[in-house]
């Protein structure tokens, strides 16, 4: 059975919307504007769930995906959509979560941040499946909406010679002694050096060392053995290559890190995000700043080289231990303190031992920082500014809602960085501040938006 639908608008992961017979029917790969003919595959008393079997009118925004398990593989999503037709997708879901979620409106809207858009994705978990019916070893992203690992032979978002070896991958895996028993290999690649980590559940055999061995030194890769969970990862071969790490240029930064460890994962999106936070988040030598969910320091570094005090705040003590090593190595561990603290358990009088910060920059996961925003003091004393960087929209709605309607803040700006794109995923940043008055606008940044998608 199909029906005929005219699509009215694009939800939060990329799904056209329309209506028949009064029930919402989300359309996968229908875009905002075509009329489709669709087959349900899910059906619920009050929607459904459809795909797309003939297109009757295009949408001008419709462009041919840019890599050929585009549909298959459950990676990406919204190849299909313009770049500048996605970016705008992700503002527009920023706006409705602000508005509808934490009926708040930015002062500004910021321009968006746009990046590289292919071979982008620094750090990815690929699943690996032996299946004897499809001839061998598969090594990919699942499939879309299933489990099952996609039969794909490159990926245009991972970096090109990490996305031309999927083959060699799955020969390798193929003629392992263990091939049934190597269930993920970990991407992460750094400015000099890329890393696979194999997530072993048995001990390579010595033939299956060599075979490995010959296959880093063939690919000019390190690879990594990780038997048990991800602190038991190490390098296996070769043992001499430089460490991973990325660079903040602009900052002179250079952060080392473990390929198991969370980094952003856009390299060039993540270096105009770090520029626009510290631009509004504008530090000071005397100003002492928290920032909360640190991770290895990408946001505490820059504030630091700005001559501003900083504590950063993190839930890992593995990543608090990097974030140690990075000060150090970068020469600022005189203006930077880091303490492991788990803050979806924050307090009020827990944030009042850490003591007085004049800004804050907050970074967490999707989750939110609810129990941080609720903590902040009603006297006037909480820091005067805010930049928080968020990678869900909904939560960042919900917090911003507490900011300004209970904490008396002004949501000042907001914008979001195409950090992944051809997928769903919408990062952003938020500015807030105290005061009736005063932030200057070149702490709102237009001047730092680069130049959109080709
Ligand atoms: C989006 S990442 C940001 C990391 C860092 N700011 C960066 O840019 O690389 C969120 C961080 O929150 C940390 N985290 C997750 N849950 C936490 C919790 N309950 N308490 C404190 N930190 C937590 C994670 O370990 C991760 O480092």
């Amino acid at each position: 059975m199909s029906y005929r639908l005219t699509i009215e608008s694009l939800d939060h992961d990329g799904r056209g919307v329309a209506h028949h017979e009064g029930k919402a029917i989300f359309v996968d790969g229908a875009l905002t504007g075509e009329v489709v003919d669709a087959s349900p595959y899910r059906k619920k008393d009050n929607y459904e769930q459809a795909q797309v079997e003939r297109i009757v009118r295009t949408s001008a925004t419709r462009v041919k995906p840019g890599c050929q398990w585009f549909g298959v593989c459950g990676g990406c999503t919204h190849q299909h959509l313009h770049e500048s037709a996605q970016v705008a997708a992700k503002q527009r879901i920023l706006e409705d979560c602000l508005t509808h979620i934490g009926k708040v409106k930015p002062e500004a809207m910021l321009s968006p941040i746009h990046g590289p858009t292919w071979g982008y994705r620094t750090k990815a978990r690929l699943s690996v499946r032996h299946v004897a019916k499809k001839g061998g070893v598969l090594v990919g992203f699942h499939e879309r909406r299933s489990s099952y690992v996609a039969d794909m032979h490159g990926c245009e978002v991972l970096p090109p010679r990490i996305g031309r070896m999927l083959p060699a991958m799955r020969a390798l895996v193929a003629s392992l002694a263990i091939r049934d028993r190597l269930p993920q290999i970990e991407v992460a690649v750094g400015d000099t050096v890329a890393v696979l980590v194999f997530r072993i559940l048995e001990a390579l055999t010595p033939e299956d060392e060599d075979k490995v061995r010959a296959f880093a030194e063939a690919h000019q890769v390190q690879v990594w053995l990780q038997p048990k969970g991800p602190d038991t990862a190490q390098p296996f071969h070769p043992l001499d290559a430089p460490p991973l790490a990325y660079t903040l240029p602009e900052f002179g930064l250079s952060m080392p890190f473990k390929p198991t460890e969370f980094t952003q994962v856009n390299h060039g999106v993540n270096r105009m995000l770090v520029r626009r936070a510290i631009r509004m988040l504008d530090p000071q030598p005397n100003d002492s700043i928290a920032d909360f969910f640190c991770g290895l320091g990408n946001f505490t570094l820059p504030i630091a080289r700005r001559g501003a005090r900083v504590l950063g705040i993190e839930g890992s003590s593995a990543l608090v231990s990097r974030a140690l090593e990075n000060a150090r190595l970068n020469g600022l561990d005189h203006l930077t303190r880091y303490q492991v603290m788990n803050l979806f358990e924050m307090a009020p009088e827990i944030l009042a031992a850490l003591g007085r910060f004049d800004k804050w920059l907050i970074d967490p996961p999707r989750d939110g920082a609810i129990e941080l925003v609720k903590s902040l003091p009603e006297d006037g004393s909480g820091p005067s500014r805010i930049v928080y960087v968020s990678c869900s929209p909904a939560t960042l709605a919900r917090d911003a809602e507490v900011l300004v309607h209970v904490k008396g803040y002004r949501l000042r700006a907001a914008g979001v960085a195409n950090m992944f794109p051809h997928t769903a995923h919408v990062e952003s940043i938020a500015l807030f501040e105290k005061q009736a008055a005063g932030v200057s606008s070149e702490l709102l940044p237009d001047s730092d938006a680069v130049a959109g998608p080709a």
